[in-house]
């Protein structure tokens, strides 16, 4: 397993993340657990903000959807970046840590109206308006309300992406935006003049997630800055700000190869400055909404290692107390991680097995014919890299509660999400009284 932001092997031959002890960590909190390196989450932030920054006006906010807590959270708001929600829960948890409103930007194919009046009412910074149903439902709610709103337009350039079919969202054939080749996005901005509340500031796209090619993004640049300067000429609108979305591949697994923050804004922002200049517009302010890029190298997950089966000749099971319910992500996308034994981390890799989850469906395995040292009932898996869509896209599958979440850092860690308990599952469930 390749140790990613603070993690190092230390004197007792054991994982430690943040200056502490994992095992340590098992000890206090049990598993599976969420760690989150606070150095790393908020390096990966003042990474991209400075490459950004660099490049003029620009900025960066987070895509809130990888992992939202009012943890996280705030450690954005600390570190300056602006933030991407894409529900109210999400907006919810960003006004719960009173993130500057302004700096929130509101997603959504299908945002319901309690959802933008909530919005609307909070003073939202930017609202994504994705659909000509919600340009509608959004100028009606400001109208009630006597507010205007900033808002961009949500676009599907048409692009395809390298990338799994269910992540990428470029494409002419996708549920989001107004679609740019076929005429739809120009017919959008047209219809705005209808719309006295929404102030025009500028277009959105996102071509997908976990991308490593820069031409792909380079080449979204070239088609939003040609519909910019359209825009101008048959409308006579500026765009003000061009967000290009987020996507930026992180390393999971032997051949991901990330690329740093400046090779995108080397790629990308000449595209954007020599087309402004070629099509006489002004050049727009770039925003990019990363997630994973933040999140996902930034959380490790630690589970205990239970009951195995050994098939010989074919292969040996070791199985786990966690998978797919805070893990979705290998049944989902054939997402490969990378593992370790947290207490056996000095030791040399004796046995090839695979790591099966806890839950009532053989699709629940997390990794495929990982290498480690002799697996035992009772030894601590490491998994790296499970910052972004493992918590966020967590379960209840089997009644399985979620696991606790703790933020390490300088050799102290705190609990940021509770473990949930067989009560909390419980929770919410009704019993009519003819069943009593
Ligand atoms: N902006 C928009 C409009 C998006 O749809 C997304 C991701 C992002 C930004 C952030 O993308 P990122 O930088 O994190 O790649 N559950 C999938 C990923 C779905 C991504 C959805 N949209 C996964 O686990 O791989």
């Amino acid at each position: 397993m390749k140790l990613q932001g603070t993690m190092r092997i230390n004197e007792a031959g054991h994982l430690e993340i943040g200056g502490v002890d994992t095992l340590d960590l098992v000890k206090e909190f049990g598993t599976p657990l969420w760690v989150l390196d606070e150095r790393a989450f908020r390096e990966n932030c003042r990474k991209l903000k400075e490459a950004f920054a660099s490049a003029g006006d620009s900025q960066v906010i987070y895509a809130s959807k990888a992992l939202c807590t009012m943890a996280t959270c705030i450690l954005v708001k600390e570190e300056g970046l602006g933030l991407d929600v894409v529900s109210g829960g999400e907006l919810h948890t960003a006004l719960a840590v009173d993130f500057p409103v302004e700096k929130i930007y509101f997603h959504g194919n299908n945002k319901t109206p309690e959802e933008i009046e909530m919005a609307v009412k909070n003073r939202v910074g930017i609202i994504v308006v994705d659909n000509f149903y919600e340009m509608e439902l959004l100028n009606r709610i400001c109208q009630r309300e006597g507010r205007e709103q900033r808002i961009i337009l949500r676009i599907s350039p048409g692009i395809e992406a390298h990338t799994h079919e269910y992540i990428k969202t470029g494409q002419i054939d996708s549920k989001f935006g107004f679609t740019l080749p076929n005429g739809q996005a120009l017919e959008a901005v047209k219809r705005l003049s209808d719309y006295p509340s929404l102030i025009y500031t500028g277009l959105h796209c996102h071509i997908g997630s976990q991308i490593f090619e820069m031409e792909s993004f380079a080449h979204t640049a070239d088609v939003m800055m040609a519909f910019v300067a359209q825009i101008r000429e048959e409308t006579g609108l500026v765009t003000t700000e061009l967000n290009l979305g987020g996507g930026f591949g992180i390393y999971y697994y032997e051949g991901d190869e990330p690329v740093p923050p400046e090779a995108w804004v080397q790629a990308v922002m000449p595209c954007v400055k020599e087309k402004a200049a070629e099509f006489g517009v002004p050049v727009p302010r770039v925003v990019v909404e990363p997630g994973r890029a933040i999140v996902g190298p930034a959380g490790t997950t630690l589970y205990t290692v239970g009951s195995y089966k050994d098939i010989p000749g074919i292969r040996k099971y070791i199985a786990v107390d966690g998978g797919m319910g805070d893990n979705p992500r290998p049944a989902l996308y054939g997402s490969k991680y990378e593992a370790m034994l947290a207490n056996k981390a000095n030791q040399p890799p004796e046995e090839t097995v695979s790591v099966a989850g806890k839950c009532c469906e053989s699709g629940d395995m997390l990794l495929w014919d990982v290498k480690l040292p002799r697996v035992e009932p009772g030894d601590i898996l490491a998994v790296s890299a499970t910052g972004a869509y493992n918590y966020a896209m967590s379960m209840n599958y089997n009644r399985i509660p979620r696991p606790a979440m703790v933020l390490v850092g300088n050799g102290q860690a705190d609990l940021i999400l509770k473990r949930e308990t067989y009560d909390d599952l419980i929770r919410n469930d009704v019993v009519p009284a003819r069943l009593r």
